[in-house]
């Protein structure tokens, strides 16, 4: 699959079959993220890799209950809204049970924390279709980057002082019947072009 190819059927990959991704092709996501641009060249983004059941579990258990905890009505943004009402009927799991969940933070201080992360997610997310493997872009834990259960769980995975999370995204072998990523292209209404 060439670039072009790989950027126009990557789809957000929602459903994962439960099977471990394979060493080498996680390695090779990772480093797509890794040759992302950053500015100034700075390369300050921390990837965390998570595949532990436990830790997904426990990640997913924290989110749900800063989520049942917030309010949300109509003029809360709606995916945050989804995320606060699906927690509080119990049961919400923001990664979709994938089984690698990539969590990307970058520090607090810096302009470009969040353009780096998102530049790093976007690299693994096309290298993930090249390699028939789902991905869908998270943002649960960037909107609860200041909750105080989840900094002090990601502190003790290694998520220093001065970082916060940006972004994230899960991977894994898509639910579908031949495991790979639903490729279909999603019509684009809006991103208006102007040519000068
Ligand atoms: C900044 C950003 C945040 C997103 N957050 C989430 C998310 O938290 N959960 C989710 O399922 N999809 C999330 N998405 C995926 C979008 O919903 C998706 O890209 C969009 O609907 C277009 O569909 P496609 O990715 O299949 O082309 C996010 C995408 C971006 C760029």
């Amino acid at each position: 699959m060439d670039a072009f190819e790989a950027i126009l059927t990557r789809r957000s990959t929602r459903k994962y079959r439960p099977d471990a991704v394979e060493p080498e092709k996680v390695k090779r996501v990772i480093e797509a993220g890794r040759f992302a641009p950053s500015g100034g060249n700075n390369q300050m983004n921390h990837f965390f890799i998570v595949r532990d059941v436990a830790a997904l579990g426990k990640l997913n258990a924290l989110a749900e209950s800063a989520f049942a905890g917030m309010e949300a009505d109509e003029s809360t943004y709606p995916s945050l809204r989804n995320s606060i009402l699906l927690s509080k009927k119990g049961g919400y799991a923001f990664s979709y049970h994938a089984p690698v969940l990539i969590i990307v933070a970058n520090r607090k201080d810096y302009g470009n924390n969040m353009a780096d992360t998102v530049a790093a997610i976007e690299n693994m997310m096309v290298a993930a279709n090249a390699l028939d493997l789902g991905s869908c872009y998270i943002n649960q834990l960037y909107w609860l980057n200041e909750e105080p259960s989840l900094l002090a769980y990601l502190r003790g995975l290694g998520l220093k002082e001065e970082e916060r999370v940006y972004g994230a995204m899960v991977l894994g072998y898509a639910a579908t019947e031949d495991g790979l990523p639903v490729r279909a292209p999603l019509a684009r209404k809006g991103n208006e072009v102007t040519f000068v």
